[in-house]
This record gives C-alpha cells, structure tokens and sequence, in this order.
C-alpha cells in the first residue's frame, strides 16, 4: 500500500519523546514489509540540510492559510534508506530552535503553525504525485488533515481512494486553540460546533481527527480502554466512545536495531543476555558520568522522563526521600521540564550527596548509557499511553517499576519470584507509600542475587518488535482502505472516484 505518515516529530530529525521513535521505527517496519512509505513532517530549524542530505523537490509549494496563500518549499531526505522523508520547509513557521515552544511557553501561534502543516502536507502530497491510499495522523498537530480530507478535499479525485487514520499518542494534548484562529483553517464556519469541532467555544485539533478518520488508533489495548473515561479522555472522553466501533488499540514496539546492549555505539562495553558482564562497566560509566559514588553494591534506580505531571515525578521525589533515607539507594535522572519538580530532585541532591545524580537537558547518548547502567528503572506514569522506555529498559537487563496503567500495564508483567515469571514490577495506586513499598520490596529482590538474573533473563529476553506491530497496522489499513472505497456517506459517489494515475506520479492542479 502506498502510505503517507505524517508527524510533527520524527528521529533522527526532531524528537522530544516517544512519538518521534515511532514515527521512525512503524514507518520502517512497514516499508519493510512491502509498502511505500513517505513520512511528511515539518523542516525545523535543527533539520540541517548537509546531515541529511535534504534537496528541494519540486517548485514552491501554494499552502491556502486564512484570507491568503502562503509559500513553502518541499524538502526531501534520503537519510533513512527505506523510508523518503518529505518535510515541508516555511522559515516563519518552522525555523525555529524549539518544535512546539521556546523551552518556556507554547509558541504563541501555534494554531496558526499546525493548521498551515496540516494543509501544507495534503499540498505537498499532490506536488510531489504521491497518491496515498493512507494517510496516516498523529497527534493533535496533523488532527485537522481528516477534516480537510473529508471537507475541501473531498471532491477532489487525487485522494479520492484514499482514507485516513488517526493515531492517538497522547490525549492529555488536545490542540485547543481559541476560536478566532479557526477563519485559517478555511473551514466552513458551519463545522464549528459542539458535534464537530468545537470545544468549549475553541477549536479542538485532535476532536477533528476523531471524528473525521476513517479510523482511530491508539498506542496500547489498555489505553484505548482508558480514553474512553473522563479520567483519562478528559473532555474527549465521550468523543472516544462515540468513535469506539472504529478505535484499535494497538501497542507500540522497540526498534531493537538502536536499543540493543550487544550492539549500541553509545555504551563503553557491550553485553547480552548470556554475557552479561558488560553492564557492570556501563554502570560505573554511568556513575561517573553522574557524578556519584562509584558503589558497585548500591542499587542503582533512574528515569529518562519530560518532567511533568503525566509521568509521576513529583510523586516519585517524595517518594525517594524516605528510600534514600532508609536504603543504601542511588538515583540519577535525565530529563527536563517543570522547574518546580525538577526543585524537588534538587532538594535530593542537596540531601544525600553523592547518591543523587541529576542531567537537566536532553541527551540521547547519555539516556542510552541509562537504559545499560541502571539496575531499576522508574516509571510511576498518572498515565501512559503506551510508554517505550520501560521496553528500552528490560532489552538492557534494567527492570521497571511502573505504575499499571496504559502501555505500561501492557507490558510490564509483574515479577513473582515463586515461580520465577515476570519482567519487572508494577504497583496500581499513585501514591508516595505504594511507590515507597514497591521500590522497597525490589530492591530486596535486588539483593537475592540468583532471583534477580533470572528476573533480568526474562526482562532481555521479552521482545516487542516493531515488525509485529507493523502487521496489526497493515491488517487494520487493509479493512479501512477496502471500507473506504465503499463509503458513500462523505458525498463522493463510487463511481466518481477513480484513481489518479498513481504510476506516472503527474502533478494535479490544485483544489
Ligand atoms: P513520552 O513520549 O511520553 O515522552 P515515551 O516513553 O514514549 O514517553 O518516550 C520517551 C522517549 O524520549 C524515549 O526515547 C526516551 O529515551 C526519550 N527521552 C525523554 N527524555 C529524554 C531526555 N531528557 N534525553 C534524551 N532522551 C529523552
Ligand atoms: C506519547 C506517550 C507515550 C508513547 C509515545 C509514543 O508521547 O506519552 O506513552 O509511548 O507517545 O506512542
């Protein structure tokens, strides 16, 4: 099949989390599997043009934007061998340092940002004759892309086969934008509702990408069972059981090909699961690296984490307190986000020196060099859509301790050392004394050598492989492309639908 995927946020080019892993690895495994894939994202300031090797492809691209038309260019890479990458390049828009926000607030027009991304990526799909039989969303950033697909496009035979899916990463951002920036989605006036794209007198991005896809996915079953409660759909709670007879769960995967100790270029010594002596080194390196003790007995827990609310870590600080009082425990961190979180970590720091390490930033060597030299790992998430790094985790012989919700539910299989199953820890309250109790009852766990390498074996040998979830995706893309060219409720008559010459890949005017 001939799939668009379209994203805000894809590595190597841009990630500031998960998203941007899956918006590498599903294309990949799918492509690997057959299909030609484009992933179409925006050209940020950090694309740099002679790393990848990016070259402009066709003339300057027409994006319509409000009472106008706005002019950008379509930039192609050839970085990631199977996969093309066409990403669209407005310097106003997108030539910035941040992807979403200047390290402090939101970019005041974001709205304005993600509309024109939205319209530029159906655009540039017709400039560059790529005729996707699926046009793949993700996120509330490409939400508006089924709305138009369904509305201004609609008549339009370049897409007329076409149908679209809607993937749901993370519910907690929705897209809201006050309603005087909707005249720039050129949509008509009347969509403006509580039935569609409204919200709470505002415009709500990701409320139109379920309503109008063809389909909906999330990242884990468990997840896709949460949206559909206020708890965790928030206000889109009714808008996900509304939807429900087309939203799939499906969990993501581990892109083993950079998450593995026996062969990742970011670690000091290399190991697996039945030469495991490599990780003591990356331990000590890590130690350093962190500046705490080098203490080979200590166990040693951590979180690579956006330091928000979503994932716990408030909770977490107060948690580790009375563990760093109580238990010889080290614990380092990597992540940025929230200053008065981050404060707490701090207070840590300053009360158990030498056993508090913190790297405020982001570093993707040094959350490798994590995921290897940690013995625990910490992930106490309020939600999770799907999570990775508790998978990256158990590849490197790191246990989770999660809390069971979402994709760590899914996942994490709790250690029961009777009968020695399990890969990791999982505890259903967020609080601060059933995370205390359940890092406690680990680390005892820790410290009974033989239990703990069988627990670490199960942990290596667990595999979410990306090539298993590029199946259920393409099942689920069959029975949404084939039920596309059926449909009829959308206005387009099937006999009016015929397809574009997909071979020659010709330029079609635009609508
Ligand atoms: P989310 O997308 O909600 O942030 P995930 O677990 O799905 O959570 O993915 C997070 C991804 O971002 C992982 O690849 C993780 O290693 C990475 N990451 C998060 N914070 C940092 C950081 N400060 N430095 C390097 N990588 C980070
Ligand atoms: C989101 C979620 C995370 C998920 C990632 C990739 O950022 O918070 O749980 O793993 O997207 O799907």
């Amino acid at each position: 099949m001939k799939i668009a995927f379209t994203t805000s946020e894809a590595y190597p080019f841009a990630k500031t989390g998960g998203l941007a892993d899956v918006s590498n690895a599903l294309p990949v495994a799918l492509a690997r599997r057959g299909h030609d894939v484009r992933i179409i994202m925006p050209r940020y300031y950090m694309v740099d043009r002679e790393r990848y090797g990016l070259r402009v492809i066709g003339g300057p691209l027409g994006v319509p934007l409000g009472g106008g038309e706005k002019w950008a260019a379509v930039l192609e890479s050839r970085h990631i061998p199977e996969v093309p990458v066409y990403f669209i390049e407005h310097d106003l828009y997108f030539g910035r340092d941040g992807l979403y926000d200047d390290g402090h607030s939101a970019y005041a027009d974001n709205a304005e940002r993600f509309i024109f991304f939205c319209r530029g990526a159906l655009q540039a799909l017709k400039d560059t004759g790529f005729v996707p039989d699926i046009i793949h969303c993700n996120d509330w950033q490409t939400g508006l892309i089924p709305v138009y697909h369904k509305t201004l496009y609609k008549e339009d035979r370049f897409f007329g086969g076409s149908a679209t899916v809607m993937t749901v990463h993370n519910a907690g951002y929705q897209g809201v934008f006050p309603a005087e920036h909707y005249h720039l989605t050129q949509l008509d006036p009347g969509l403006f509702t509580d039935d569609g794209l409204a919200f709470f007198n505002q415009m709500n991005f990701l409320k139109g990408g379920l309503l109008y896809a063809d389909a909906v996915t999330t990242v884990s079953r468990k997840y896709a069972a949460e949206l559909g409660t206020p708890e965790f759909g928030y206000d889109l709670a009714d808008v996900f059981q509304k939807v429900k007879d087309r939203f799939h769960g499906i969990t993501n995967g581990v892109d083993y090909s950079k998450w593995n100790p026996e062969s990742d270029p970011f670690i000091p010594a290399r190991y697996s699961r039945e030469k495991i002596d490599g990780k003591r080194a990356c331990r000590e390196a890590l130690q350093q690296r962190m500046g705490i003790e080098i203490d080979p007995t200590a166990p040693l827990a951590g979180s690579i984490s956006r330091v928000t609310y979503q994932k716990g870590m408030d909770v977490l600080a107060d948690a580790l307190r009375p563990l760093l009082a109580d238990e010889n425990l080290q614990f380092v961190l990597l992540g940025q986000g929230e200053e008065w979180i981050l404060d707490r970590f701090r207070e840590l720091k300053r009360l158990f020196p030498g056993r508090v390490g913190i790297f405020r930033g982001y570093d993707e060597g040094l959350s490798h060099l994590m995921e290897a030299g940690l013995d625990l790992y910490l992930m106490p998430s309020r939600y999770e859509p799907c999570g990775l790094n508790q998978m990256y985790s158990m590849r490197y012989g790191t246990i989770p301790i999660v809390r069971a919700t979402g994709g760590l539910d899914d996942t994490v299989l709790e250690w029961d050392d009777k009968s020695l199953r399990g890969n990791g820890f999982k505890f259903a309250e967020l609080t601060e004394k059933a995370l205390y109790e359940k890092i406690r009852y680990a680390i005892r766990c820790f410290y009974t050598t033989r239990s703990w390498k069988k627990l670490q074996k199960n942990a290596m040998e667990f595999r979410y492989s990306w090539s298993d979830t590029a199946v259920e995706y393409e099942k689920m893309y069959e029975a949404v492309y084939a039920a596309a060219a059926t449909r009829d409720e959308h206005g387009v008559p099937e006999k009016s639908r015929s397809r574009p010459d997909r071979a020659k890949g010709r330029r079609k005017p635009k609508p």
